[in-house]
């Protein structure tokens, strides 16, 4: 499988899996419709690999831009990042979410069984375990629980995939379950560029850094772990990237549908985090403690057997890789993608 058609191929986790694919040498191609990303990305993503992936603008609910596309490359392998993902936004807009996510995912299928595209990624989450009755979590736990409609999403396209496998055994399709991307390319060029006020702990704490926000809310620090703040399995997006590499190989198999966690194995609490942009900053960074935020968890890390047996997927990076890169890319990206004065 060399020609690979990336959704959402703009955005975070997209952009730095599309430097991937290309250092490995496949052909890519990108669709996103920009509701959460810029164009300025194709440029980093040319400067660091020397490539310009071919870029459609369109929205993967719109079958005339798949037709086109579909009948312009002979794309072998689907991996589908497009989507929204803010948790909060989605509990205030459901039916967006529903629309945008599922429906999407529904006519991007169509289509791919339409043109006989038959190998499909999918970019899920950890949040389908809901609340994990122990961790770490692995792959036959069981899901559901989920707390906001983003989450939701992510459980019902599961559970379409799946059928869809059962009607169509041609397809074979992979459903990543990430766990909590942070970090950005070791370039500096390409990372996280949240909208507004960062919901997410990494992003927020590199706005405290370079003076965007005064400080951190800790949300909660009387949880039942060592230091009272919630644990999560943090992730190198280079890591996660190059997951979904390992995940094409796989489809080569013809699997049928497979599930990965995609994860560090390792938990990390929020002060474990903190500590880690800290070093990488060289002083303390402000906080204080805030109350608990609705919904989260305690814990959820994963266990990595699976990913690394099945699929040979091992994450090289830690914490304080993460933090470091991150910081490089915030301080030098100010204010994200092209406004660097503003
Ligand atoms: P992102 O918002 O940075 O990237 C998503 C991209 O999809 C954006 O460029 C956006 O413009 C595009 N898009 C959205 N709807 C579209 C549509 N209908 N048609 C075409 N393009 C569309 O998000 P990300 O962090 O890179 O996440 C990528 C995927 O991984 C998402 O599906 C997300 O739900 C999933 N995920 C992310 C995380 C995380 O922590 N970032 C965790 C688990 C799963
Ligand atoms: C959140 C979403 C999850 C989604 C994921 C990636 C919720 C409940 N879950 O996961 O569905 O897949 O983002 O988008 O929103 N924290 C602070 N202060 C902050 C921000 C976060 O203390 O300003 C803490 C949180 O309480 C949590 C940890 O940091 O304990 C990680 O939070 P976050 O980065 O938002 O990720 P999740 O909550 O794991």
């Amino acid at each position: 499988m060399k020609n690979i058609l990336v959704t959402g191929g703009t955005g975070y986790i997209g952009s730095h899996t599309v430097v991937e694919l290309i250092n490995l040498g496949y052909n890519v191609v990108i669709v996103d419709n920009l509701s959460n990303s810029k164009e300025i990305v194709l440029d980093r993503i040319e400067t660091i690999t020397n490539v310009r992936p071919k870029f459609y603008l369109g929205d993967i609910r719109d079958r005339e831009i798949l037709d086109k596309i579909f009948d312009e490359n002979k794309i072998d392998c689907v991996i589908n990042f497009a989507g929204l993902k803010a948790v909060g936004e989605s509990v205030r807009i459901p039916l967006e979410y529903y629309e945008n996510n599922i429906y999407g995912a529904v006519v991007l299928l169509e289509e791919m069984q339409k043109h006989k595209v038959y190998n499909f990624i999918f970019s899920s989450s950890a949040t389908v375990y809901g609340d994990p009755t122990s961790v770490p979590v692995d792959e036959t736990f069981p899901t559901g629980g989920t707390t906001n409609p983003y989450g939701t999403t992510k459980l019902f396209i599961e559970r379409i995939l799946m059928d869809l496998s059962k009607s169509d055994p041609n397809f074979n399709i992979a459903i990543l379950r990430y766990f909590n991307p942070i970090g950005a390319h070791p370039s500096g060029l390409m990372g996280e560029d949240p909208n507004g006020i960062p919901n997410n702990l990494a992003p927020y704490i590199t706005q405290v850094m370079v003076g965007k926000r005064e400080c951190l809310n800790i949300f909660g620090d009387d949880y039942d772990t060592p230091d009272g703040t919630c644990i999560r399995d943090y992730i190198h997006v280079c890591d996660l990237a190059y997951g979904h590499v390992c995940a094409i190989k796989k489809l080569e198999s013809k699997p049928g549908v497979v599930i990965y966690n995609l994860g560090t194995g390792k938990g990390s609490s929020v002060f474990d985090v903190l500590h880690a942009f800290e070093k990488a900053y060289g002083k303390p960074i402000p906080y204080k403690i805030a109350p608990r935020r609705e919904g989260d968890v305690t814990a959820n890390y994963t266990k990595v057997a699976k990913a690394m047996n099945e699929i040979g997927f091992i994450a090289k990076y830690n914490i304080d890789d993460m933090a470091r890169d991150a910081w490089n890319w915030q301080k030098n990206n100010p204010n994200g993608y092209e406004k660097k004065n503003d």
